[in-house]
């Protein structure tokens, strides 16, 4: 197995093979999430900073869990603790952080590109948490693992993303891995949520009608409307939005039988769905997706940090 990366920054930068070999190791973690005694020996002594200028409840737990359960020592950081309030820059808390010979750093920050100067400043390696509405690896990552456990793979795999593109780190990453592993990608939404080149971003396929694509779509990605992320009103009413690009009950008749809905997490009810369909037995993969988030960031912390032994024998 060769998996030469020292940072996950960039989705784009992984081949399928890459990406293939974090979703076969996030399964062989997944027994050690199963265990009664949930901890393996495999990051002993290494030193993993988490810093989380941002709010998140999903990704800072699983990452602090995953590095638990991998036996690294963890310190987390960030935010309005810190001396960033006093002034001091994101690269001067970084050299600081070096200091202490840590390993890795774990990097959300609302400014898009933040984990890449933090690569620039440290020999750590660095994995990115979330930056601005630029990228999310590691949520692409548990979505395709999520993806791939209730479909069995992605060549041809029909796949539509509904709601906030234009301001959605996690259609940054998540748009191009789909398409790495073969899948066809259609973007929903209305045109004020689009970004203004959204073929940048790789899709087949851009529509403004949700009911027009839900019958042909084997995935149904739904994206919260980022509100804290928003410069003026995009639409006239939330009850609009949920009229038009909501996937409720209502609505459900249009999809396929399999057909399967993910959300990267937190979900607004009301707004992106109804609570029937968030909540839908058999449709709904949104926890497994969560639980899919320690074993994947288990996986890539493991491969990125060059762990001898994977424990998975103990
Ligand atoms: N999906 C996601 O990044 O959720 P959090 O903001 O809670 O980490």
């Amino acid at each position: 197995m060769a998996f030469n990366h020292k940072h996950l920054i960039d989705i784009t930068e992984y081949s399928d093979a890459d990406i293939m070999t974090i979703l076969e190791t996030a399964k062989a973690f997944s027994q050690v999430n199963e265990r009664a005694i949930k901890k393996v020996p495999t990051l002993k002594g290494k030193t993993i900073v988490n810093m989380f200028n941002e709010p998140s409840t999903r990704t800072r737990s699983s990452f602090e869990l995953a590095e638990k359960r991998l036996s690294a020592d963890t310190m987390n950081f960030g935010g309005s603790s810190t001396s960033t309030v006093k002034g001091e820059s994101l690269i001067d808390t970084v050299m600081t952080l070096d200091a202490y010979k840590i390993d890795c750093i774990v990097v959300r920050d609302k400014h898009a590109g933040a984990p890449y100067m933090v690569s620039q400043a440290s020999p750590a390696a660095v994995i990115d948490a979330g930056d601005g509405k630029h990228q999310h690896p590691t949520q692409a990552l548990l979505d395709l693992y999520s993806i791939w456990e209730r479909k069995g793979g992605f060549e041809g795999l029909r796949v539509g993303i509904v709601g906030d593109i234009g301001h959605s780190r996690v259609c940054g990453s998540l748009v191009p891995a789909l398409k790495i592993m073969g899948a066809e990608v259609t973007l929903v939404g209305p045109g004020t949520l689009m970004p203004a080149r959204p073929d940048v971003l790789g899709a087949d396929h851009v529509s403004a009608h949700l009911d027009d694509v839900l019958p042909d779509l084997d995935v149904v990605y739904m994206l919260r409307v980022q509100m804290e992320r928003l410069e003026g009103a995009p639409f006239p009413s939330i009850r609009e939005y949920h009229d038009l690009y909501g996937l409720t009950r209502r609505r459900e008749h249009l999809m396929r039988p399999d057909a399967i809905i993910c959300h990267p997490g937190p979900i607004n009810r009301g707004v992106e769905f109804d609570s029937y369909m968030a909540d839908h037995p058999e449709r709904s993969v949104i926890l497994d997706q969560v639980y899919a988030g320690i074993c994947v960031r288990m996986a890539a912390l493991y491969l990125l940090l060059g762990g001898a032994d994977n424990g998975l024998s103990a």
